[in-house]
């Protein structure tokens, strides 16, 4: 029994005795770093959020961007699912547009649709409405930060942010968007601009994974979600060199740092350049395919579909087994879902799969 959350918590005292407790030993960081594990780690994106009853409780009446911002809710929130399914990784409960309300943006997270700005970034002109992100500006995360690690014990914290692209395309959108053609309209059409929104971009992404890693974060993911939107040669030249800044942000920490996106797979090989230990691999690539698109020089987390949990068990039992077979030939594996586990998810199932790793990859 790992965690956290059995754990008494709070305090230096408690956990500087347990010489066990020490996350930047754990199964996700060894994985990561493609040391030996004993069996393989799992955690879910989007393991905290709304396939949990009791977060739907916890919620009621408390806006997204609100509740990202009350320390002891993040705290909450992130540790519900470390408790309930025994996962092997908390993931800060926040968002990806957290840092760009923080610096000023004028947004709202509108359940079942997402992000929405009121006014879109698509001119130089525009780019003054984004200003630096300093760490002031999320203390509050900080703050969540710091209660977590001491609550989690052994348990690693995962902390996160969007990639330059992917914040990019609701900022430029003013919203969420299937074709992005505000995005490639600009990225194409003014270079320049481009280029100053991104780096921009890389610099907030960049300082708020810092943010975290200086509070006691043990690993980080960069979600860039809709780079897989991209041609290669645009991803190389558009949005690889940002993406690039915002993982060198936290480069010299010594810690894990996972790249993931959906419908990356002609990306793969970028997304791990870019400066990342761990690539993420959505469910339309098996493991073995992205180990060999891979090199075999990185990590590979995933990549079980959201999907699949609808499924009768048996069919996510032999799933998950070819998952683990597969990811045996990396040289570290992170079992995780192709994408954010989705709102109707049975817990229950969610609790199973966990079992069904620490079982089956046990060595
Ligand atoms: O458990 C976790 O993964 C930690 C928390 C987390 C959230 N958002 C909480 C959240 C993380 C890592 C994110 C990242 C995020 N946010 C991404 C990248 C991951 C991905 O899914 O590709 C993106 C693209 C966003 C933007 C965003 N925020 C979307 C698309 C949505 C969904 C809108 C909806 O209601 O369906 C959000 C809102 C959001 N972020 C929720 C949660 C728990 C749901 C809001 C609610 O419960 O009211």
């Amino acid at each position: 029994v790992t965690a956290a959350a059995s754990a008494p918590g709070r305090g230096g005292a408690y956990h500087a005795a347990v010489t066990s407790a020490n996350p930047s030993r754990s199964l996700l960081v060894r994985a990561a770093l493609g040391e030996p594990v004993e069996r393989t780690p799992v955690w879910f994106m989007r393991q905290a959020g709304r396939s949990l009853p009791e977060y739907r409780r916890i919620r009621e009446g408390v806006g997204m961007l609100e509740s990202c911002q009350k320390p002891d809710l993040v705290a909450e929130i992130t540790l519900q699912p470390v408790r309930r399914h025994g996962v092997d990784a908390a993931i800060l409960y926040s968002d990806i547009v957290v840092p760009l309300a923080a610096v000023g943006v004028d947004l709202d997270i509108v359940p079942g649709a997402g992000p929405v700005v009121a006014e879109p970034i698509r001119s130089r002109a525009d780019l003054g409405r984004l200003p630096e992100l300093s760490p002031d500006l999320v203390s509050y995360v900080t703050d969540a930060v710091s209660l977590l690690v001491a609550e989690l014990g052994e348990t690693p914290l995962v902390g996160f942010a969007g990639a330059p692209f992917t914040l990019a395309s609701y900022l430029v959108e003013g919203g969420p968007s299937r074709s992005h053609q505000h995005t490639k309209a600009l990225m194409h059409g003014d270079p320049t601009t481009w280029h100053q929104l991104c780096a921009r971009l890389a610099q907030i992404s960049g300082e708020f994974l810092r943010v975290q890693v200086e509070a006691g974060a043990s690993a980080v993911q960069l979600f860039d979600s809709w780079a897989g939107a991209l041609p290669r040669s645009d991803y190389q030249a558009f949005v690889q060199p940002h993406s690039a800044a915002a993982l060198g942000a936290v480069a010299d920490a010594g810690i894990p740092r996972i790249h993931f996106g959906v419908g990356t797979g002609e990306l793969l090989a970028g997304m791990g350049a870019a400066g990342a230990e761990v690539v993420g691999v959505d469910y339309r690539v098996s493991l073995s395919d992205a180990v060999d698109r891979l090199s075999g020089r990185y990590a590979v987390q995933g990549n079980l579909d959201p999907a699949l949990l609808f499924a009768p068990w048996p069919v996510i039992d032999k799933a998950v087994r070819r998952i683990l077979a597969e990811g045996a030939s990396a040289p570290g594996h992170i079992f995780n879902l192709g994408h954010g586990v989705l709102p109707d998810t049975d817990p229950e199932v969610l609790t199973r799969v966990v079992e069904l790793v620490h079982e089956v990859s046990q060595r």
